[in-house]
């Protein structure tokens, strides 16, 4: 099963001992079928927090409100019960620590087999089948071996492989890939994003990557939504966001990516200042304590979605649309 998927007004905050974090706040997404979608945005911005919400795996303390539609079905009034059954078959979230996909007393193999529970068609065997060439699929070439693996066996590499032909055996129509790079060395890194490129080929779901490296998102994706302090400031097709950025965060992030960087450069530049305390957002424009351009309604007024094309949107005083 293959559909759309659009979050609209969603918000999500966190109840905890210090008060209420506002962790997403407004936000408006969507994605189709074949698309690869990214979310980009410094760490404590809400990527997590969107995409587990999309997964429907947000913790006890979360509040949610908004919508998200998947394929016709609204996901946030969800009762329990097909909620796991949608979680389960079609929805599959792979995290940036692979150890979480596994259970560390069994072993891989069983694991995957489990993973498949879904298909009620097919044996223990045919299931071992599937494994087995799911395995090769994500570049495990002595599969038998591997399965017989408990995860503390496997290098992280290795790991978040086999946590991405985990979720690929649920045949989900929605792969989501949080920070999928960020805890493996360069190498692994390259290595699993060619593993995403190559699947992004012949799996016709969608696939949302977050990261906070601009490269795998160039490298990846379709369109980038670029977050900052719980809301998307920034939204289009990744030409329009590399290369015709209208939101002044969005070209902050831009003018710091290492990848801009000679290795000559002893510190890499960091936006100056840091993130607003979201258990009291302030009025107004989200960044306007940090941006370099504030206007005169910066700091009272909400900035308007300002529409820049088909699809390119920006949440700014200072941009016309
Ligand atoms: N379970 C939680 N309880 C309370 N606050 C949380 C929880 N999870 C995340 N947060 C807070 O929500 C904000 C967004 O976090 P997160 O979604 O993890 O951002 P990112 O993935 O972009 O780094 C941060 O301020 C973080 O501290
Ligand atoms: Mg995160």
């Amino acid at each position: 099963m293959t559909g759309s998927l659009a979050a609209r007004d969603l918000s999500v905050r966190y109840e905890t001992l210090h008060g209420s974090v506002q962790a997403l706040r407004h936000v408006d997404i969507e994605a189709h079928p074949g698309e690869v979608i990214g979310i980009v945005g410094e760490s404590g911005c809400g990527k997590s927090t969107l995409v587990t919400a999309l997964a429907n795996l947000l913790p006890a303390n979360a509040r949610v409100e908004g919508s998200i539609v998947y394929h016709g079905v609204d996901l946030v009034n969800l009762d329990a019960h097909r909620r796991r059954l949608l979680r389960g078959d079609e929805i599959a979230l792979v995290s940036q620590d692979p150890m979480t996909a596994f259970n560390p007393v069994l072993t891989i193999g069983d694991q995957l087999v489990d993973f498949q529970h879904h298909r009620k068609d097919l044996d223990r065997s045919q299931k071992k089948a599937r494994i087995a060439a799911m395995l090769t699929r994500v570049g495990i070439s002595d599969a038998e071996q591997r399965m017989k693996s408990y995860p503390h066996e496997l290098s992280g590499g290795m790991r978040q492989r086999m946590a991405i032909a985990a979720a690929l055996l649920t045949d989900p129509g929605l792969l989501i890939a949080d920070e999928p790079t960020t805890a493996l060395d360069v190498t692994m890194e390259a290595q699993i994003i060619h593993l995403l490129r190559e699947l992004r080929r012949e799996y016709n779901g969608i696939i949302i990557v977050v990261s906070h490296h601009l490269g795998v998102i160039a490298e990846l994706c379709d369109r980038v939504y670029v977050m900052y302090a719980g809301e998307v400031v920034e939204g289009g097709e990744v030409d329009a966001i590399f290369h015709d950025a209208h939101h002044p965060y969005t070209r902050a992030l831009l003018a710091c990516d290492p990848a801009r960087f000679p290795d000559r450069l002893e510190r890499l530049p960091t936006i100056p200042g840091t993130l607003p305390n979201l258990t009291e957002p302030p009025a107004g424009c989200i960044y306007a304590s940090r941006c370099e351009r504030t206007l005169e309604p910066c700091r009272n007024v909400v900035p308007p979605c300002v529409k820049l094309s088909a699809c390119h949107i920006a949440r700014c005083h200072g941009v016309c649309g």
